[in-house]
């Protein structure tokens, strides 16, 4: 796979594929670590004298934060010191002339590329080079750049199309994360598995992976609370939102899975509601639960302490109003001296909010379903058709 020290890249027409998929509060996209590492890489290709068109996605259509990227574009240019050109267009003249008018080190941002709706289909790279978008995209560019590491799980247009048309390289990130990643899948011994979030789905293949050689794993967030109600536990309104949602399609295997392994799987002993903590089995019904209980975080800040490598997914509760579980966990992480990662876009945003600096933790990833897939040994689409082609 080449990377970007391989490339001659002044005077080019770059496409640099990013995951600017960023956490929307009050329709605002927030600038996160994940923002951050991608301002880096787009600094470095327009101080080398690259031509770049960015193209990045947010949300998925019908999800509240599935939005236009005129305000990421904003703020790359107040990050970058540079303008950053907005174009709506995927085809045509708008599109032709914001490339034709680009100078050396000028950056563009393309709207959010999931507008398309060819973008979203799980197709092959060969299958992907034939959509009309990236046949006609790739006529005004000479190269093509992935750093997209979080979403490289996804064999969407954008993602895989471009390789076979056009001069590929893995970007700066791509390259950090598969590294450090495979640095953790290889190398970690006995860790403690802190696992939380809202895709519970994605963390079984990872638990079937690493629990055989995992310390013992803390369950939290909907993982923690789909393993209590496949238990038989009610947990008020939270045990009907799960069912609505579709969590219970995985349970069997998660059911087995704590089965096999009791003894290493801590569950929540008590929640936070609206009303207050309670206890496991005491939720009040109706009652939405969001966050771990006091006497579950003080439990899970006691294991990690004791812990020699750890390796934390996604955040224990409804962090955006009720922080404290997943803050008290990333304290913990912070302040314990052995091998520390996080994993995760929505984890890997709370470190600054929570007062940390990255050089806190061994390694932080700023992917999530990609992260999660790589540590389970499952190939990566993006990396697969980077290592065919480039
Ligand atoms: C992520 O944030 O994990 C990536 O951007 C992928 O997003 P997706 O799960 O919507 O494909």
């Amino acid at each position: 796979m080449k990377s970007l020290e391989d490339a001659e890249l002044e005077g080019k027409s770059v496409v640099l594929r990013t995951d600017l998929n960023l956490p929307v509060e009050d329709g605002e996209p927030q600038k996160t670590v994940r923002f951050e590492r991608y301002i880096e890489t787009v600094k470095e290709l327009s101080d080398e004298g690259a031509r770049t068109m960015v193209i990045a996605h947010q949300g998925r259509p019908a999800r509240k934060d599935f939005m236009s990227l005129e305000r990421h574009a904003e703020l790359m240019s107040e990050e970058l010191g540079q303008d950053v050109n907005f174009v709506r267009s995927f085809f045509g003249p708008e599109l032709g002339d914001a490339v034709a008018s680009m100078e050396d080190g000028d950056v563009v941002l393309l709207e959010n590329i999931r507008f398309l709706s060819e973008e979203l289909q799980n197709l092959p790279s060969e299958r992907h080079s034939d959509d009309y978008f990236i046949e006609n995209l790739s006529r005004y560019f000479d190269i093509f750049v992935d750093d997209a590491f979080s979403a490289s799980h996804r064999s969407h247009g954008s993602i895989v199309g471009f390789v076979p048309r056009l001069e590929s390289y893995a970007g700066p990130v791509m390259q950090r994360e598969l590294e450090n990643c495979g640095r953790v899948r290889d190398e970690l011994d006995n860790p403690l598995l802190v696992l939380g979030g809202e895709k519970p789905s994605d963390l079984i293949g990872m638990m079937e992976q690493v629990i055989d050689r995992a310390e013992k794993v803390l369950l939290g967030g909907i993982p923690g609370e789909l393993a209590l109600k496949l238990q038989g536990n009610d947990l008020g309104g939270k045990s009907e939102w799960i069912e609505e949602q579709g969590f219970d399609g995985k349970s069997k295997e998660l059911q087995r899975i704590i089965e096999e392994h009791e003894e290493k799987i801590v569950l929540p002993v008590d929640v936070r509601t609206d009303s207050g903590n309670h206890k496991i089995g005491e939720v009040p019904e109706g009652e939405m639960t969001w966050d771990i209980g006091e006497e579950t975080r003080e439990r899970f800040v006691e294991e990690i302490g004791d812990a020699e490598s750890i390796v934390m997914k996604g955040p224990m509760g409804a962090f955006e109003d009720y922080p404290e579980g997943t803050r008290a966990v990333i304290d913990a992480i912070a302040e314990n001296d052995g091998f520390t990662v996080l994993g995760g876009g929505h984890t890997s945003s709370l470190i600054h909010r929570f007062g940390h600096d990255l050089d806190e933790f061994t390694h932080v990833s700023i992917a999530g379903g990609a992260f999660v897939r790589y540590m389970s040994g499952e190939e990566l689409p993006a990396v697969e058709a980077l290592r065919e082609y480039s």
